[in-house]
């Protein structure tokens, strides 16, 4: 397994959520890890993509590209209605303008189109989407019983027996040889990956949870157990920040109410 120094903290999906993503922060802070790695999809959806890129930036050692980085530096085809207004409105929120030399600006957009797809580490790899499409494709609960031929074909891209994923904002944990997803509540306090067993970790989204549970996701990794933490935070501010961006789309603030 891991021969980690320290424990670490991984999260994912923030978009734009600057109230979830303070709240994790702090919570990371109060057990004294000093190491985060954030797998994408900082911007997308939420009311403060430049507050959260400059806290990922002065908080995390590593911040990977998601879909949703990427669609704001490229384009939005593909995404539904609601993801695509909020892409749109990001772009023109952080594209500096070419008679604009705000030099924070230009920053922000460089940031972003540096991102990379996936790192390895420390036994470990991680990147948003899946270790066969880092960006794109989603590992989900259901590809167990709907698609293990697919399945089958994610855990022989991995070039580590453990893999840690974001994208779905389903939290929980897929194992080769097992053919159900164990979400974090089966996963009890601790999740211990072994190396004979290849195992697929989606840390969950700290910004947009969609497990029918408001609090933000993420996990802390010693290089022995996984742990999930569910941490509170402002929904009703966030909400309200949503609601008051005409650019973008309601259901992106009103969904956190529920965390669907
Ligand atoms: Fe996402």
């Amino acid at each position: 397994m891991p021969d980690l120094q320290e424990p670490i903290a991984i999260i994912s999906d923030v978009h734009a959520n600057l109230e979830a993503l303070t709240a994790v922060i702090d919570d990371i802070r109060a057990q004294n890890i000093e190491t985060v790695y954030n797998l994408g999809d900082t911007v997308g959806y939420g009311p403060d993509p430049e507050a959260c890129i400059d806290l990922v930036d002065a908080a995390c050692r590593i911040t990977l590209c998601g879909n949703h980085d990427y669609a704001v530096l490229f384009d939005a085809d593909g995404f539904n209605l609601v993801a695509r207004k909020s892409i749109e409105c990001h772009r023109r929120r952080l594209q500096p303008d070419p008679g604009n030399r705000d030099p924070v600006a230009s920053w922000r957009w460089k940031w972003l189109s540096e991102l990379e797809p996936m790192f390895e580490q420390g036994g470990f790899e991680a990147m948003h989407g899946s270790p066969r499409q880092p960006i794109t494709e989603y590992v989900l609960p259901s590809d167990p019983e709907n698609d293990p031929l697919k399945l089958a074909e994610i855990y022989l891209a991995m070039s580590c027996s453990l893999a840690f994923v974001g994208h779905t904002h389903f939290p929980g944990v897929l194992e080769e040889g097992n053919d159900s997803f164990i979400p974090p509540f089966a996963v009890g306090d601790c999740y211990r990956p072994v190396n004979s067993r290849r195992a697929i970790v989606n840390v969950g989204s700290v910004g947009q949870p969609r497990d029918r549970n408001s609090r933000s996701c993420y996990v802390v990794y010693n290089g022995e157990c996984v742990r999930y933490r569910r941490i509170a935070y402002d929904v009703e501010k966030t909400v309200k920040k949503v609601l008051a961006i005409p650019e973008i789309h309601p259901a992106s603030g009103l969904r956190l109410r529920d965390g669907r």
